[in-house]
């Protein structure tokens, strides 16, 4: 499997670093040793490598933010649509930044590469959120697969657990879909400042590239958007859904909930109703019986409720490069193994 990254960011490097770490496993379980052909990034530069690059090389120059150019035969000049087009690979894996408005540049990236024949792998919520059933009709069209575990739950399975696992419609999700308000949430209630936590999850690479998509929930809304129309069948737009985020909450009342039995989180919830599926994202005071009252850190948790199950919850890493990487990988081996 030849893939082309498409954009090398913090996700992208993460990822690298697990291929790099789990590459010779995943080689003798399952025969799948795919080989990075092209990296195309905005900052970083452009290298196509037909033979494959060295995990290694491309993961320092990441770290010493060397030109990719140095890497390989030639790339520079060529921008995204011109590295998909001929870098022949089979799978892009598109890993842009974020934008939740337009879904831009990375759904017009992702088209591209469907309508070329390409599996897709992202991990970028705004195309998914704004475009995702088009963008799986354009994929069935083309006979090609378009994957997006790490766009909710980053590294936590949860696409293929509701592909593979369940055989019944979901009625409700409910959960925490953001790593780094839950780790602001954690880090105030210990007694830490709002501005030093949300550096430190920047530092830890949670955040996204503007922190205000987190905290005022719009990160959140993406991702229950994802899943009330992929998951839940519905048909919201990102501009329809009610969203607060936490920037509202008082840090004393935040720290004193616990001594009375409560936790602030902030939740995402999607539902089948009458009025077909809606959503929405907000804080909420929990009981600390609440099993979400429980999830702290940049740790995420989903309750699925579905008959005759009753409810199925997952509790996973939610953010984060590596574990983002992992998303990407599973999705890889997903198409390597045939999975639809
Ligand atoms: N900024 C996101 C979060 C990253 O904190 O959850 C994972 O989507």
């Amino acid at each position: 499997m030849r893939l082309c990254l498409i954009g090398y960011g913090r996700v992208g490097y993460g990822f690298v670093r697990v291929l790099h770490r789990h590459g010779g496993w995943l080689a003798q379980r399952f025969g799948f040793a795919p080989r990075i052909v092209a990296v195309h990034d905005l900052r970083r530069g452009t290298v196509l490598a037909p033979a494959g690059l060295d995990l290694a090389r491309l993961a320092a120059a990441w770290e010493e933010n060397r030109d990719l150019g140095e890497l390989g035969e030639r790339g520079p000049g060529l921008d995204a649509f011109a590295v998909i087009r001929e870098s022949e690979a089979d799978v892009v894996v598109e890993l842009t930044p974020t934008d939740l408005r337009t879904g831009e540049p990375a759904a017009g990236h992702i088209r591209f590469a469907l309508a070329s024949g390409k599996h897709v792998v992202t991990t970028n919520k705004g195309p998914v959120a704004l475009f995702g059933k088009e963008l799986l009709a354009l994929a069935r069209e083309h006979g090609v697969q378009f994957r997006f575990e790490g766009t909710v739950m980053a590294g936590t399975p949860l696409f293929s657990l509701v592909d593979f696992g369940l055989a019944a419609p979901i009625r409700r999700v409910r959960g925490i879909l953001n790593g780094t308000t839950n780790f602001l949430l954690t880090a105030m209630e210990a007694g830490r400042t709002y501005a030093e936590a949300l550096a430190e999850a920047q530092r830890r690479g949670y955040a996204e590239a503007d922190p205000t998509a987190d905290v005022e929930g719009h990160d959140a809304l993406a991702k229950i958007v994802i899943l009330a129309n992929l998951v839940l069948e519905g048909d919201l737009r990102p501009s329809e859904v009610p969203c607060r985020g936490i920037t509202g909450l008082d840090p004393a009342e935040v720290r004193r909930a616990p001594r009375e039995g409560f936790r602030w989180k902030l939740v995402a919830e999607a539902r089948r109703s009458a009025d077909g599926v809606v959503a929405q994202v907000g804080p909420e005071r929990l009981p600390l019986s609440d099993p979400l009252a429980q999830v702290g850190g940049a740790l995420n948790a989903l309750t699925l409720e579905l008959d005759p199950l009753g409810a199925v919850t997952l509790v996973g890493p939610g953010a984060g490069p590596e574990v983002t990487g992992h998303a990407v990988l599973a999705d890889l081996l997903a198409i390597h193994r045939g999975l639809r």
